[in-house]
């Protein structure tokens, strides 16, 4: 459910991906060629300075099976994750609190953030194709750290933030 999702710092949006006009392929995208007002307003609100639009398929990826495998490989980043999906589908498993795998199936015209140092990883469904915009804050850095990464400063700063709860009492919290 939704509300699972922003608890862990996920953010979405629908966006009508098929009113715009977006190419196959394009490293790097301007995001100021945005027209989707949406969009422009998503790219303004976050600061997203960086683009490219990629297609997950065995056709349009280099390396297509080692980029597919590395990308199932659970994971996190120094910086939030943005996926903007154009066309096709995918799935994104992400840890949830218990640290079970939480399976968001991702497509066309879903817009998602994924904070700094969430396990997660990627895996196209049986369609083997995703259309994706991937959008950036500064400089764009896609190396993935793999688990176990418990002590890096991205993991440690999401564990504070997302999964440390504080304790409040039964009464407390029904008599409010
Ligand atoms: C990425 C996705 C696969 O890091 O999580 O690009
Ligand atoms: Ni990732």
């Amino acid at each position: 459910p939704r509300e699972t999702l922003a608890d862990l710092g996920i953010a979405y949006w629908k966006l009508d991906a098929e009113a715009f006009n977006y190419p196959v392929k394009s490293i790097p995208w301007d995001p100021s060629d945005a027209v989707d007002p949406d969009l422009v307003k998503i790219r303004d609100e976050r600061g997203y300075s960086y683009a490219d639009i990629i297609t997950v398929h065995p056709d349009h990826l280099p390396e297509f099976d080692d980029k597919i495998k590395a990308f199932f490989t659970e994971h996190i980043h120094d910086a939030e994750e943005i996926r903007y999906i154009l066309g096709g589908s995918g799935y994104f498993d992400v840890r949830d609190k218990q640290d079970k795998w939480i399976r968001i199936h991702i497509k066309a015209g879903d817009l998602m953030t994924l904070p700094e140092g969430i396990y997660h990883r990627f895996t196209c469904d049986s369609d083997e194709y995703i259309h994706a915009m991937r959008l950036f804050k500064g400089v764009p850095v896609w190396t993935p750290i793999n688990r176990p990464c418990e002590d890096h400063e991205s993991r440690t700063s999401f564990v504070e933030k997302y999964l440390t709860t504080t304790t409040t009492t039964a009464t407390s919290s029904q008599d409010l």
